[in-house]
C-alpha cells in the first residue's frame, strides 16, 4: 500500500507527466535506453567470451576487463537513468508487471554473479594471463602452480567459466523480458 503511494507520486512528477504527454519523449528515451543497453551488454559479453576462452585468448583478462570497464559503467548509468525515466511514466503498471519484476530480479542476480566472480577468482586472475603459462613452463620447480594451471584449463567450475556462461544466459533473458514488458503492459498512452 505504502509502495503504491510512492509509485503514484512518481507517476505524477513533472518528468513522468511530460514523458506521458509528449508523443516523442517515450520513444526517444527508449531508443537511448536500447543503445546504452547494447553497448553495455556488448562490453560485458566480450569479457564473458574471454573468460569462456572463445575470444581474445591472447590477452590477459584483468587488463582486458579493465580497459572495457569505463564503457561498461558509463553505459550502465545511462541504461539505469533512461530505464528509470521510462518506468516513472507508467510506474504503478510497470511495478505490477511480472516481466518487469523478473527483469529487476535478474539485474540483481547478474550483479551478484559478477561480485562472486570478482571475489572468488580475483586470486586466480593470473591463470587468465597467456604469459603465465609460459612463465610456469620456464620455472621447473613450481609443480603446484602447474597443477593449478592444468586445473584451470580443464575444469569448467574451477576456472569460473560457469559464471561467464550464467552471465550470458541472464543477460539474454533480461533482454527478452525487457521486450516482453512492452507486449504485456497497459500502455503508457492509455488516455
Ligand atoms: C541495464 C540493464 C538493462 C537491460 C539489458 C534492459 C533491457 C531492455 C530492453 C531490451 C527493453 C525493450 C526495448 C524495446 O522494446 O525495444 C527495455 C525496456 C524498458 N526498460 Fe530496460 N533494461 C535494463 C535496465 C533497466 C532498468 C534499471 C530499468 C528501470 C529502472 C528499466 C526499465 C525499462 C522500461 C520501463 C522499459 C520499457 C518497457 C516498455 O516497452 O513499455 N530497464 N529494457
Amino acid at each position: 500500500m505504502e509502495l503504491d503511494g510512492l509509485l503514484k507520486w512518481l507517476f505524477e512528477t513533472a518528468l513522468a507527466s511530460s514523458i506521458r504527454e509528449n508523443d516523442l519523449l517515450f520513444p526517444l528515451i527508449e531508443s537511448i535506453h536500447v543503445l546504452a543497453v547494447t553497448v553495455f551488454l556488448g562490453s560485458i559479453v566480450w569479457v564473458d567470451l574471454r573468460i569462456l576462452g572463445l575470444a581474445n585468448n591472447d590477452r590477459g583478462l584483468r587488463r582486458f576487463a579493465k580497459e572495457l570497464l569505463p564503457i561498461t559503467w558509463s553505459m550502465f548509468v545511462f541504461a539505469v537513468l533512461t530505464g528509470a525515466a521510462l518506468f516513472a511514466s507508467n510506474a504503478v503498471n510497470y511495478a505490477h508487471n511480472l516481466y518487469f519484476q523478473l527483469k529487476i530480479l535478474l539485474l540483481i542476480l547478474a550483479g551478484m554473479n559478477m561480485m562472486v566472480f570478482q571475489m572468488w577468482f580475483s586470486a586466480r586472475a593470473e591463470a587468465y594471463d597467456p604469459a603465465h603459462a609460459a612463465r610456469l613452463n620456464a620455472v621447473q620447480q613450481d609443480e603446484m602452480g602447474k597443477i593449478r594451471h592444468k586445473l584451470h584449463q580443464i575444469s569448467f567450475f574451477w576456472s569460473g567459466k560457469w559464471s561467464a556462461l550464467l552471465s550470458v544466459l541472464i543477460w539474454i533473458t533480461v533482454i527478452a523480458l525487457g521486450r516482453w514488458i512492452g507486449f504485456s503492459i497497459q500502455p503508457t498512452f492509455a488516455g
